[in-house]
C-alpha cells in the first residue's frame, strides 16, 4: 500500500515522540512491503517563529495532500504572552476547524505490565477499557465573543459556549455508533443542572438514543463524572462529553494508565481525512532531554494505520510490540524511578526491534 503522511512535530517533546513514531512507521512499512511516504509540515511555535502564523498555508496544503496527518505538540513559555492570534494553541484549533475534525477519540486502556504504575490501586485499574469521544470543534473553544470588555462599567471577560444542534447531534452519533461495537452503553457528561448548552446536549443525546435501541444511554453530571473515574472506572464503556469536558476529563483519567504518556489519540473529521495525535503536550519542563514517553504516539500512529489506512494487522503488530516492550520491563522515567528509566530513543528501538522479532517468528 502507499501512502502520504503528513507530520506535524510540533514544539518541545512534539519533536521528539514524532521522530521516535516516524522510525516504527518506517519499519512496519519495511516489514509489511508498504510506501509510507512522509511529509513535514511546521504549526505552533516553530510556524510562528519561522513563519510568522502558527499555521501557514503551506502546513493546510501539505495536510490536505495527505491521507492521515501526524501531530507531536504545541506550544511553550517562549510563546505563552504572545497576543492570541501568534499562540501556537491558535496553530492546532485553527487546523482542527479548518479540516472539521469534530470527533476527539481517547481511548483509556490499561496495560497488565504497568498496573503498579498508576497511582490508584491495582484492583481498580485492571481491565479498564473505555473510551472517551471528546467534541473537538466547537464549545467554548470556538464561540465568539471571546475578549476583554467593559461590563457594567467595569473591567471584564467574555467567551462563548455556543454549539449548533447538528454539531452535538454527529458527535452523539459517533458516540452511539462505537458503543454499538463495544459493551453498548453510553454515558453523556454535561452540567445539565445549570447550563443551558448542556440541557440542549441531553435532549439530543435521548433523541440520538432512540435510533440505538441496543445502546443504554445514561446522563451523568460533570463533576460526578470526574469522581466516578477514579472511584470506579470500569462502569465506563464509551464517555461523550463537550470541547472543554472532554479535554480536562482526559487527562485526569490518564492517570488510569499511570502516565499522560501513554493516551494515543484520533482526531476523526466529516471527509476522511483524520488526525493522530497523542493526549500530551509540548512538557516544556522535559523537552529536550530524550526523557519523554514516546508511546502516546506511537500508538496513534497505530491508530491511524487501523482507521484510516484498514491496516488492521499492521496496527496490531505496533500494539503488540509496545505491549512486548513494556513487558521486558523498560519504562520511561514518567512511568518508573529516576534511576530505572530509559531514554525516549531507546524505547523506540526496542519497539522496533520487537516489531522484527515478532516477524521472524511469523516467518
Ligand atoms: P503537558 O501535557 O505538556 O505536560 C503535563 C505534564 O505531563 C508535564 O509534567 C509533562 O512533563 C508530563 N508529560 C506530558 N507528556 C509526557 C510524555 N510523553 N512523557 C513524559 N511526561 C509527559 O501539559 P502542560 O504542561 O499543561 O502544557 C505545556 C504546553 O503544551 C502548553 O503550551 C500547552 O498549551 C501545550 N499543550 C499542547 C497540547 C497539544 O498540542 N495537543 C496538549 C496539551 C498541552
Ligand atoms: C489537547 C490540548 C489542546 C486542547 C490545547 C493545546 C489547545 O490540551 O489537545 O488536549 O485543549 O484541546
Ligand atoms: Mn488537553
Amino acid at each position: 500500500m502507499k501512502k502520504t503522511i503528513a507530520l506535524l512535530p510540533g514544539d518541545g517533546i512534539g519533536k521528539e515522540v514524532v521522530d521516535v513514531t516516524v522510525e516504527v512507521l518506517k519499519a512496519v512499512a519495511e516489514h509489511f512491503q508498504h510506501q509510507f511516504n512522509f511529509n513535514y509540515g511546521l504549526i505552533g511555535g516553530d510556524a510562528i517563529d519561522q513563519k510568522g502564523n502558527p499555521l501557514p498555508e503551506e502546513t493546510l496544503e501539505i495536510c490536505r495532500n495527505s491521507d492521515a496527518i501526524i501531530l507531536g505538540a504545541v506550544g511553550g513559555p517562549k510563546w505563552d504572552n504572545n497576543p492570541v492570534e501568534l499562540r501556537p494553541e491558535r496553530g492546532l484549533l485553527a487546523l482542527r476547524k479548518a479540516l472539521d475534525l469534530f470527533a476527539n477519540l481517547r481511548p483509556i486502556k490499561t496495560f497488565d505490565s504497568l498496573l503498579d504504575s498508576s497511582p490508584l490501586k491495582k484492583e481498580y485499574v485492571n481491565g479498564v477499557d473505555f473510551i472517551i469521544v471528546r467534541e473537538l470543534t466547537g464549545g467554548l473553544y470556538f464561540g465568539k465573543p471571546s475578549e476583554r470588555i467593559v461590563h457594567e462599567g467595569q473591567e471584564a471577560v467574555v467567551d462563548t459556549l455556543l454549539y449548533k444542534r447538528s454539531e452535538i447531534e454527529r458527535i452523539l452519533v459517533s458516540a452511539f455508533e462505537m458503543a454499538q461495537n463495544r459493551r453498548k452503553h453510553v454515558t453523556s457528561v454535561d452540567k445539565a443542572n445549570v447550563l443551558e448548552s448542556s440541557r440542549v446536549w441531553r435532549e439530543v443525546a435521548e433523541e440520538v438514543s432512540k435510533r440505538y435501541p441496543d445502546v443504554e444511554l445514561e446522563h451523568m453530571l460533570v463533576d460526578n463524572a470526574a469522581m466516578q473515574l477514579i472511584r470506579s472506572p470500569k462502569q465506563f464503556d464509551v464517555i461523550v462529553t463537550e470541547n472543554m469536558f472532554g479535554d480536562i476529563l482526559s487527562d485526569e483519567a490518564s492517570m488510569i494508565t499511570g502516565s499522560l504518556g501513554m493516551l494515543s489519540s484520533a482526531s476523526l473529521s466529516s471527509d476522511g481525512l483524520h488526525l493522530y495525535e497523542p493526549v500530551h503536550g509540548s512538557a516544556p519542563d522535559i523537552a529536550g532531554k530524550n526523557i519523554a514517553n514516546p508511546i502516546a504516539t506511537v500508538l496513534s500512529a497505530a491508530m491511524m494505520l487501523r482507521q484510516s489506512f484498514g491496516l488492521e494487522e499492521e496496527a496490531k503488530a505496533i500494539e503488540k510490540a509496545v505491549d512486548n516492550v513494556l513487558n521486558s520491563g523498560l519504562r520511561t522515567a514518567d512511568l518508573t524511578e529516576a534511576g530505572k528509566a530509559v531514554s525516549t530513543k531507546r524505547i523506540g528501538e526496542e519497539i522496533i526491534s520487537a516489531l522484527a522479532d515478532d516477524r521472524e517468528i511469523i516467518k
